[in-house]
């Protein structure tokens, strides 16, 4: 039987504002959907788009545009992004579609036959002039955060999810297994700020706008985002579908990946939803730290917003991808800025991997007329020492890699390939291959030393598959080599077959200079 594995996104709201910072779980996730492709799995990854709710509503009302023509156009944007940074998912779903909304009403039908789901009256704060409802901590000093006038107690008749119900064996999933919500400081913060403090019924439908799913039998009103949101990840498989094959085969998630912000949706509501339909818990819930941009999270109001289409037509997929991959510790807040994407772009892309491509594919080409020479055993006992590093650094590097992925400690992951780079350019000031080339006698070594650089090469452009998308096949060119649809077989040290013609690289990443580029972008901002 094939391995199997399920990894989703939270579903996006059709806002328009993506910035880096919002690429952010998706890239995440693609680099582990493909991981796992590599290592055999069959992966399905899930993302999509949010669509429902009256914010939404409103922002198409306010363009003067239809709803459904509004959200189709952010749909196409937002589809154009994950083009851009080459996101492979394998579904992509919106909660208009008609499966997903026909299988929200099974849902609430079913939860509702079995008294789970309860109408009674939701008591809150009630701006008229707007027909909004708002909860007191969502009020700007006691007034509408829309239009800012006095908001007033009122009453609105709601469908509520026993969520209460849920608590204590919410408690013991939390605390007896660590695995389901990480990291741990997630744990604590659920059970201590929520859990037990006592869960109180959701409010899950809504009469003042209706710009959602009806709710069955009584559509007068829409059933309340979350529910309506959380249920994608199973009516994408086709639960409560006319084809639930997908559900059979894929349910439980292995991995929902999101941000921290909504780690509670996941971790308590969507959990005690899944307990009352009677069907298996997700194996892992994940929530990252975000990528701050001055110290505060990125945001279209701040002013600060960093647009990913923009950044990859400029400084290229991979470099983006390889910042976010690399540069938030996992499960914390990382920070962006122009300057530090830039240096990590030309120290580790542009140094570290573009130059030992460059040097190694030139040197076979001057000194062995590009064709590859074979490996022989050293015999200086400092070769042989300057080889055995070397290998020890890409021996085992899979397992390495695979060890961090498992634990999704992915700026580790993608940091160890770059400890077998960084040691290959050393291994080329050590063995100093233009000194070599001046003697005839050592051009057997010569052609070791090359060798073992095209080799690592090689290997690293492999296990960098699932991370950068371009630069890895570029390598492999230069080889004359496909990055193979799986690890299997392609990890060993020694695969190269020599006398395989060598073709001379063209520049993987060019260098840029980064107070020049700073200024330049200042300027275009300012004009
Ligand atoms: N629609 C809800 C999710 C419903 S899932 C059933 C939502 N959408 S979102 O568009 O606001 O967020 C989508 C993802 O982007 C979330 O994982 C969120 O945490 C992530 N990020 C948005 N801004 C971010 C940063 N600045 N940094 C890292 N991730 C960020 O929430």
């Amino acid at each position: 039987m094939s391995k199997k594995y399920y990894i989703t996104t939270p579903i996006y709201y059709p806002s328009g504002n993506w910035h880096i910072g919002t690429c952010y779980t998706t890239v995440i996730c693609d680099a582990l959907a493909r991981f796992k492709r590599s290592e055999g799995y069959e992966v399905f990854y899930l993302t999509g788009t949010d669509e429902h709710g009256q914010k939404i509503q409103k922002s198409a009302e306010a363009k003067g545009r239809k709803v459904m023509e509004f959200l189709n156009e952010q749909v196409d944007t937002l589809k154009k992004v994950w083009e851009v940074l080459d996101i492979s998912y394998d579904k992509f779903i919106r909660t208009t579609d008609d499966y997903h909304k026909e299988a929200v009403q099974k849902i609430f039908l079913k939860l509702y036959e079995k008294g789970d789901i309860y109408k009674s009256e939701y008591e809150n704060m009630y701006c008229t002039p707007c027909e909004s409802f708002w909860t007191k901590s969502q009020l700007k000093d006691g007034k509408c955060p829309d239009c800012g006038r006095e908001a007033e107690l009122a009453k609105e008749e709601s469908y509520f999810f026993r969520l209460s119900k849920y608590q204590d064996r919410l408690i013991e999933l939390i605390e007896n297994n660590k695995e389901f919500l990480q990291p741990v400081s997630r744990q604590n913060e659920m059970l201590n700020n929520f859990l037990r403090a006592g869960l109180t019924d959701l409010c899950i439908s809504r009469t003042s706008f209706d710009w959602g799913v009806k709710v069955p039998l009584d559509p007068r009103h829409v059933v309340y985002v979350w529910l309506d949101a959380l249920s994608n990840y199973i009516t994408a498989l086709g639960f409560m579908g006319e084809d639930d094959k997908l559900f059979k085969k894929f349910w439980p998630a292995d991995l929902h990946m999101m941000g921290k912000e909504i780690v509670r949706f996941h971790s308590i509501i969507w959990p005690a939803m899944l307990m009352a339909l009677d069907i298996p818990l997700p194996r892992k819930v994940y929530g990252h730290g975000w990528l701050l941009f001055d110290g505060d999270k990125m945001s279209k109001s701040k002013g600060n917003i960093v647009d990913p289409i923009v950044l990859c037509e400029k400084y290229g997929a991979d470099a983006v991808r390889y910042f976010l991959l690399r540069e938030v510790p996992f499960g914390n807040d990382g920070l962006y800025s122009l300057r530090a994407f830039l240096n990590r772009r030309n120290a580790d892309l542009c140094n570290s991997l573009g130059n030992l491509l460059s040097r190694t594919t030139a040197m076979i080409e001057q000194y062995f007329g590009g064709i590859l020479p074979a490996p022989t055993a050293p015999k200086d006992d400092s070769d042989k020492g300057y080889d055995l590093d070397l290998k020890a650094h890409a021996e085992g590097l899979l397992e390495r890699v695979r060890d961090f992925m498992d634990k999704l400690l992915v700026p580790e992951a993608t940091n160890e390939i770059f400890k077998l780079i960084n040691r290959a350019n050393k291994y080329i000031d050590e063995t100093t291959p233009w000194v070599l080339a001046k003697d005839e006698s050592k051009k057997a070594r010569l052609g070791t030393v090359l060798y073992n650089l095209a080799e690592v090469l090689r290997l690293s452009a492999v296990l960098l598959s699932p991370f950068l998308i371009s630069a890895p096949q570029k390598i492999l060119d230069c080889f004359a080599l496909k990055v193979p649809k799986s690890f299997k077989g392609e990890c060993e040290f020694g695969g190269l077959k020599a006398g395989t013609t060598v073709k001379r690289s063209d520049i993987l990443f060019n260098r840029i200079d980064v107070e020049k580029e700073i200024l330049a972008v200042e300027k275009e901002q300012n004009k």
